[in-house]
């Protein structure tokens, strides 16, 4: 995929999504959801070991640090926002995607933490597990994570399902990929020519 200048190394814990998939903008906010479980299962992982699990931190760190607020804007800056426009008052989704969008915020300025506290862990060798209180807040951060993640998965993403018209769902499509650096033509274009 490009849009991914800076990154560092190669996934080998959570799977790149498959660029096709943002013609599919619900599906591909479904497998990145699925992404976030394999982040967690990570998270565990490295916050439970006694020693620096090296690569898995740098992935823990690159994911923190590029895919989730990624993700986050993708939800705040689209999804919702089309959501809050289409959903019906019988959704009862108001108040819903207010307390996720809190939790967003929550989790990126947590996300931010956890990568600092990981790069220093890679720069003086210590293991994050050696410490009662940070190994907590790895295994709260992914706690946290998939209840918010099931959330979206069981409410969020079946009410967008319904709700969602042709054109909202190929304006999405076009707003996920470039700011991934990827180019679609905006909707209307197919049929003006
Ligand atoms: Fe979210
Ligand atoms: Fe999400």
């Amino acid at each position: 995929m490009t849009g991914q200048a800076g990154r560092t190394g190669q996934s080998r814990w959570i799977e790149p999504l498959p660029p096709e998939l943002v013609h599919e903008p619900l599906n591909w906010l479904f497998a990145d959801h699925y992404r976030h479980r394999q982040l967690c299962r990570l998270l565990e992982r490295v916050g439970n070991a006694t020693v620096l699990l090296r690569d898995e931190a740098r992935e823990i760190v690159d994911f923190l640090r590029h895919d989730m607020p990624l993700h986050i804007i993708d939800e705040e800056d689209d999804l919702f926002p089309l959501l809050r426009r289409r959903c019906q008052p019988a959704d009862e989704l108001g108040a819903l995607l207010g307390a996720l969008s809190a939790e967003h915020r929550d989790d990126l300025e947590q996300a931010r933490a956890l990568a600092s506290g990981l790069e220093r862990a890679l720069t003086d060798g210590q293991a994050p597990g050696r410490d009662r209180d940070t190994r907590r807040l790895f295994t709260e951060f992914a706690l946290h994570d998939r209840r918010h993640i099931a959330l979206e998965n069981a409410v969020v993403l079946p009410i967008a399902r319904l709700r969602l018209t042709a054109a909202d769902l190929r304006s999405l499509s076009v707003r996920l990929a470039a700011r991934r650096g990827i180019l679609l033509d905006p909707p209307g274009d197919e049929a003006a020519s």
